[in-house]
């Protein structure tokens, strides 16, 4: 997930974010050079403790100006006071959180009002054909694929949270088409 367009995804998202910014589903901290300085202060927080040391090193080989937090823990429960960040963000993560409901309305209560959510997703596809496959082929990729789902409606799911969204949705012509159906945008509390 580090190359190309990725990357480019990750660059143009991030570049709006400011102030205190909550990141869940951190991973690897592939994000992290992408974060302007405009952001204060980076929580960090995913529920698999695996990658933490390969983004311990991230963060020492290109150290960011603003301090990081980073927390192991589930985006579905989190911690923070209500109104707590100036922005979250969730780059193809909420396609692997079980109760992606559940994270939405947490991510929605820690915002501050006027915060913004940033995200980037894959998900289902505007082509019916690709459903299909998406559809056919989601239960083994939730196994193979530690959770990952082709074919959730990110539009719907956000929709179903923020009232105000900015959203684009557009196949990624360099993937396969499964799973190269992405949503990209932002939303207002
Ligand atoms: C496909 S990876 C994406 C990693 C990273 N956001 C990126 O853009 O490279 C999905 C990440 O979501 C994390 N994740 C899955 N369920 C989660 C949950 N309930 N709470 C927090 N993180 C979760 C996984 O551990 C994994 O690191």
């Amino acid at each position: 997930m580090s190359g190309e367009p990725l990357a480019a995804h990750r660059r143009s998202l991030l570049a709006n974010t400011f102030g205190s910014v909550i990141e869940i589903g951190f991973g690897t901290g592939l994000n992290l050079p992408f974060y302007p300085e405009t952001v204060t202060k980076l929580t960090t927080v995913d529920n698999n403790p695996g990658a933490r040391a390969i983004a311990a090193r991230r963060r020492q080989d290109t150290p960011p100006t603003f301090e990081v937090e980073s927390l192991t823990l589930s985006s579905e429960s989190l911690p923070m006071a209500d109104q707590t960040f100036d922005c979250v963000v969730s780059t193809w993560t909420l396609c692997s959180i079980s109760n992606v409901t559940q994270a939405l309305q947490e991510i929605y209560r820690v915002l501050k009002p006027g915060g913004h959510f940033f995200f980037v997703e894959h998900g289902l596809s505007d082509n019916r054909k690709v459903q299909v496959w998406q559809n056919r082929l989601n239960p083994i990729q939730r196994v193979i694929g530690d959770g990952c789902n082709f074919n959730r409606n990110i539009r719907q799911l956000v929709e179903a949270q923020f009232s105000h969204m900015e959203i684009e949705a557009f196949p990624e012509p360099d993937l396969p088409a499964v799973m190269g159906y992405f949503y990209k945008g932002s939303a207002i509390k």
